[in-house]
C-alpha cells in the first residue's frame, strides 16, 4: 500500500525554538524536498505574517511535483490568505484546523463543541469555494472525546474535506492507543473512505515514530513529519526514521512510500544547515554515528559481512563515504559534472564563482571530497543576498590584545574600521562588523565544525543574531577560521538589513 509523505518541515518546523529561514531558504529547503519526492510540502502558515506569506507564495509559483498546502486556522481571513498564497502552485491544498479537545475548546478557544463544529464544516466549505483539494486537522486530537471526533470527522468529509488528519499535538499518545483511535475512526466515521486518513505525531514522549508507525498499521494513509524530527517542543515525527523503518522492514510492513531514500542524507543536511539546528551524533539514520562502529567485535563483524552489525546500507540514504572527487588539477568540466551528480544546477555566473573557491581551497588542500564541494556552494547560495560585502579582513593578535581591520563595502559606500580589543581576534571582528553595519543587535550563539577532518579541513562557522526579538542565522566556510566567522557574522547581520529593507 502506498503511504503519503506529507513534510511539515517549512510549517511546523519551523516553528521550533531559535529557527528562522529567510524566502530564498524556504525555497531551496522546498526544492530539496521535491527532490527527495515527498508527497506533500506544507509551505507554511501565510497569514502568521508577511514573510511566511511570501515564502509560500515563491514555493507555490516555483516548485512543481508534490501538493503544495498552506495552513489555515478555521476563520476565513486565514482561509482566504493561505488561497492567496498557494493559488499559482500546480497542486494546491488548504489545510484549516481547530482544536477539539475539552481543554482546548474550554481555554483556550472558549468554544463549546457545536461552534467548533460549525466552524470546522464553514471553513472547509470556504477552502472547497478554492480547490478541491482540503485537509482538516483536529488539533488535539489524541485528548479529544472520541464520539466528539467522529462527528466533526464525518461532518468535515461531509463539507468536502478531502484528507482528515489526527494530530497527537501534544505528544501524549502512546503507541497502542494512538493505533486504537485511528482504528476506532475508520470503525466509526461512516464516510471515511471518501477521505485520506493522516496523522501528525509530536515528539514529546518520544514516541512520533512509533505512534506513525503504529497508526499506519491501522490503516492510516498518510503521515506527517519532519526531516531531521524538527519542529515544536520536542518535534514531530522524523521523516528519515519513518521512511527507513518502513524500507527496511519491507518483510514486515506492506506499506510504500515515494520517496527517493538518496536524497535523504542530503536533505538532513541542508535543514540542518540552513536551520541552524544541530543533528545529535546518535540520531538515528542521520546522526554521524549511525553508521559508524566502535568495538572491536563490531568493527571485526562489519569487515566480515556488513550485516552482522549494520541493518540498513548507508549508500540507501546517499551518505557515501567522504571520497575524494576532485584535485586541483581538476577543470571546470569535471567541476560542473561533479556538482550536477551532488544535485546543484549552478548558471555561468555562479559557476565561475564556484569554481574560483574550488580552486582556491584545492591548492591550500590538495584532494577535495563531496562535503567540501557541497559546503562551497551552499556558503555561496547564503552569501547570495548581500547589501555589505567584506572585502578585506586583516588581523594582529598578541599580548591579551587584537585588533581586526576590515574594508567594507555597504550598497558602493566604502567603509574603512578598525578595532583594538582585549577579547579575542573574533570579538575584534564582531566589533568592526558592527561598526560598520550601526546595527542594535546581539551576537547569541557561536558554533564552528569541520567540514571533513585534518588540519587543512573546511572550517564551517554558524552564528544566531538577536535583533528586536527576531534571530537571524548566518553561515561561513574558509579554511581560515576568522575568515568563517567574519563571513558568518556579516551574513546574518545582511539578513537583518534586508529584512529591514
Ligand atoms: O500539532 C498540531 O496539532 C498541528 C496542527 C496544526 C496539525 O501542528
Ligand atoms: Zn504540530
Amino acid at each position: 500500500m502506498g503511504v503519503k509523505i506529507f513534510d511539515t518541515t517549512l510549517r511546523d518546523g519551523e516553528q521550533s525554538p531559535g529557527v528562522s529561514l529567510n524566502v530564498e531558504e524556504k525555497l531551496r529547503i522546498a526544492q530539496q524536498l521535491a527532490r527527495l519526492k515527498v508527497d506533500v510540502i506544507e509551505a507554511g502558515f501565510p497569514i502568521a505574517s508577511e514573510g511566511d506569506f511570501a515564502a509560500v507564495q515563491k514555493i507555490a509559483q516555483e516548485v512543481k511535483g508534490p501538493v503544495i498546502a498552506a495552513l489555515a486556522r478555521t476563520s476565513f481571513p486565514d482561509i482566504d490568505r493561505a488561497w492567496q498564497a498557494i493559488q499559482e502552485a500546480e497542486k494546491p491544498r488548504i489545510h484549516t484546523f481547530i482544536a477539539t479537545s475539552p481543554i482546548h475548546m474550554e481555554f483556550k478557544l472558549q468554544k463549546s463543541p457545536e461552534e467548533v463544529l460549525q466552524s470546522a464544516v464553514k471553513a472547509v466549505e470556504r477552502a472547497k469555494t478554492y480547490t478541491d483539494d482540503v485537509e482538516f486537522s483536529a488539533e488535539d486530537a489524541s485528548r479529544s472525546e472520541r464520539e466528539f471526533l467522529c462527528e466533526i470527522f464525518t461532518a468535515v468529509i461531509e463539507a468536502g474535506a478531502t484528507t482528515i488528519n489526527i494530530p497527537d499535538t501534544v505528544g501524549y499518545a502512546t503507541p497502542g492507543e494512538f493505533g486504537e483511535l485511528v482504528k476506532y475512526i475508520y470503525d466509526n466515521v461512516s464516510n471515511i473512505d471518501q477521505a485520506e486518513v493522516s496523522v501528525h505525531c509530536h515528539n514529546d514522549l518520544g514516541l512520533a515514530v512509533a505512534n506513525s508507525i503504529a497508526a499506519l498499521e491501522n490503516g492510516a494513509t498518510q503521515v506527517e513529519c519532519a526531516v531531521n524530527g524538527i519542529g515544536e517542543r520536542a518535534g514531530n515525527a522524523a521523516l528519515e526514521e519513518i521512511a527507513l523503518a518502513l524500507n527496511t522492514r519491507q518483510d514486515y510492513y506492506d506499506d510504500r512510500t515515494n520517496l527517493e531514500l538518496q536524497e535523504i542524507y542530503r536533505t538532513s543536511k541542508l535543514v540542518s544547515q540552513l536551520t541552524g539546528m544541530d543533528i545529535q551524533f546518535n540520531k538515528a539514520v542521520v546522526g554521524k554515528n549511525a553508521f559508524a562502529h566502535e568495538s572491536g567485535i563490531h568493527q571485526d563483524g562489519v569487515i566480515k559481512e556488513r550485516t552482522t552489525y549494520e541493518i540498513m546500507d548507508a549508500r540507501t540514504i546517499g551518505l557515501e563515504e567522504n571520497q575524494i572527487v576532485l584535485g586541483k588539477h581538476s577543470g571546470r568540466h569535471a567541476f560542473r559534472d561533479k556538482l550536477k551528480e551532488l544535485g546543484y544546477e549552478l548558471d555561468d555566473e555562479e559557476l565561475n564563482k564556484a569554481f574560483k573557491r574550488f580552486k582556491e581551497l584545492a591548492d591550500r588542500k590538495g584532494e577535495i571530497t563531496g562535503l567540501d564541494l557541497e559546503a562551497i556552494v551552499e556558503d555561496q547560495f547564503g552569501q547570495s543576498l548581500q547589501v555589505m560585502d567584506l572585502k578585506l579582513l586583516q588581523i594582529t593578535t598578541g599580548n591579551g590584545l587584537s585588533t581586526a581591520t576590515i574594508h567594507m563595502e555597504k550598497q558602493g559606500e566604502k567603509i574603512l574600521k578598525s578595532v583594538c580589543s582585549e577579547g579575542g581576534p573574533i570579538d575584534a571582528t564582531y566589533e568592526a562588523i558592527n561598526q560598520a553595519a550601526d546595527l542594535d543587535c546581539q551576537l547569541v550563539i557561536f558554533k564552528i565544525d569541520a567540514i571533513t577532518g585534518g588540519k587543512d579541513a573546511l572550517g564551517h562557522v554558524t552564528v544566531k543574531v538577536e535583533h528586536q526579538d527576531d534571530v537571524y542565522i548566518g553561515r561561513g566556510v574558509s579554511t581560515d577560521i576568522i575568515k568563517a566567522s567574519a563571513v558568518a557574522y556579516n551574513n546574518a547581520l545582511n539578513k537583518i538589513l534586508v529584512a529591514s529593507g
